[in-house]
This record gives structure tokens, sequence and C-alpha cells, in this order.
């Protein structure tokens, strides 16, 4: 299985940091190795990027979509809108999507339908708030998260879904889920996953962690059963220690 890692830059970055950043990776030859990486920048950059980043070569993906294809929807943004723009992934169901802006499980579930019927890839996150977790109902919620958004859903094949677990008390905050516990969660979702598509869609279904990820803590993260790449937000503006995560995650692959 390829590793896959991608740099959710969130609300950062501008055209000009977005060419030298992709020159950086092109410089450093990321397109050689074995894993996929994706560059989740904000929406009015990617047609900037499109090319560099093809050249570079890694795919684009958009942080969010909206799910109707066209209409009076002020704001929103469609899968036609991505394609057009030189995308191939989208990321549905951010935790600060659903905690800052309000979506539900069920507005994640259109979204996905509607970025996979479009023919763009998704990455699916889930992960519990800090409240939930001390609650003791981590795996409710996140086995809840993972049933609402996947099941019954037959475009969802391991080649075009990426499911991401991003505890919420882990994003930003400098404090990630210890290698131990993120794989124990890892193999709880792989489970789900395979009690509803099969163990063998299961076993080729890419679950990757994100929170905190940095150059530091990846090396110990990625080489766990179970952990198969890193969705990064603050160490993936930087393009230097976005390349040393990219290759913690080779290693991983090597083994
Ligand atoms: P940080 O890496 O900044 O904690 O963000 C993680 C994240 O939300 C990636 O989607």
């Amino acid at each position: 299985m390829r590793s896959f890692v991608g740099a959710n830059w969130k609300m950062n970055g501008s055209g000009v940091e977005g060419l030298a950043y992709l020159e950086r990776l092109k410089d450093s030859d990321v397109e050689s190795e074995p894993v996929d990486v994706v560059l989740f920048a904000p929406f009015t950059l990617l047609p900037v990027l499109a090319e560099d980043a093809r050249e570079a070569g890694i795919s684009l993906g958009a942080q969010d979509l909206y799910w109707q294809d066209r209409g009076a929807f002020t704001g929103e943004i469609s899968t036609s809108m991505l394609l057009e723009a030189g995308c191939s992934w989208v990321i549905v169901g951010h935790s600060e999507r659903r905690n800052l802006f309000g979506e539900d499980d069920e507005l994640v579930r259109l979204k996905l339908i509607a970025a996979l019927r479009a023919g763009l890839r998704a990455v699916l996150c889930v992960g519990e708030l800090l409240e939930e977790r001390e609650a003791g109902r981590t795996e409710e919620v996140v086995k809840g998260q993972v049933l609402r958004a996947l099941e019954g859903l037959e475009e969802a094949d391991p080649d075009r879904v990426v499911l991401a677990y991003e505890p919420v008390w882990a994003i930003g905050t400098g404090r990630n889920a210890t290698p131990d516990e993120a794989a124990r969660m890892h193999g709880l979702i792989r489970s789900w996953l395979s009690d509803m598509i099969g163990e063998m869609g299961a076993k080729d279904t890419r679950i990757i962690y994100g929170g905190s990820v940095n150059p530091e803590n990846a090396p110990d993260l990625m080489t766990r059963e179970g952990i198969d790449g890193a969705l990064v937000g603050g160490a993936s503006l930087g393009a230097s220690s976005f390349l040393q995560i990219i290759r913690s995650c080779c290693h991983h692959h090597e083994h």
C-alpha cells in the first residue's frame, strides 16, 4: 500500500508562497518517493498552483466543497468548479468544518457522495473532542462518524477514499496522540470498515493520522502498524518540515 501524506494549509498561504513551495518539492524530487502527496490549498490558490503541482509530481486538493452542482448557494464551491481548478482530491468533514462551522454527519455524507460521483477522491476526517474523550465516548463518537459517512456507500472504494483520524484535542495544540493510542484507534476504524465493506476493502483503505504531526514525532507514528500516512496542518506550511514528514512515511513503506 502506498502511504498518503496531505498538507492541509487551512486558511494560510499565498500564490507566491505556494509557487516557491512547489519549486522546493520539485527540486527535492518528491515525485520519485513511494508516497501519494496532496496539497490541500485554499480555493483561490488552486488554479494558480495547478500546473506547478503537476510538474512537482503531487496532486492538488480542496479543503471543502458543497454537494449541489450549481445554484443559489452564495459562497459555496461545487465539484465541477474544483475539477476545473485542477483539483483531484477534497477533504470532507474536517473537524474545523464540523466544530466551527456546524457541519453534521448528514452534510458530510452528502459532500462525500457528491465528491466521489464527480470523480474526485476524498479524505474523510473523523475524530473526537476532548470532552468526548474525557467522558469515555471516543470509540462511540468516531464509530458513529465513520458509519454515518460511509455505510452503504458503493462509491467508497479504497482507491478513492482515505480516512483521516484526527483527534480534535491534538489539532494545532502541539499535543499529538501517542503512537500506541493512534494505532489502537486506527485498528478499531479498520475493524468497523471491515464490517461495512469487507476485510479486503478495509485492508486496502489508507487510514492516516492527523493532529500535531511534525518532523520529530512523524517517524514514530508512521512506523506503527495500520498508520498509513499523515494529514499535516501547521508543519506542512514550510517545505522543509513537510519534506521531512514525507520521508518518514516513505521509510514506513519500505518495511
Ligand atoms: P495540525 O497539524 O496543525 O495539528 O493540524 C492537523 C489538521 O487538522 C490537519 O487536517
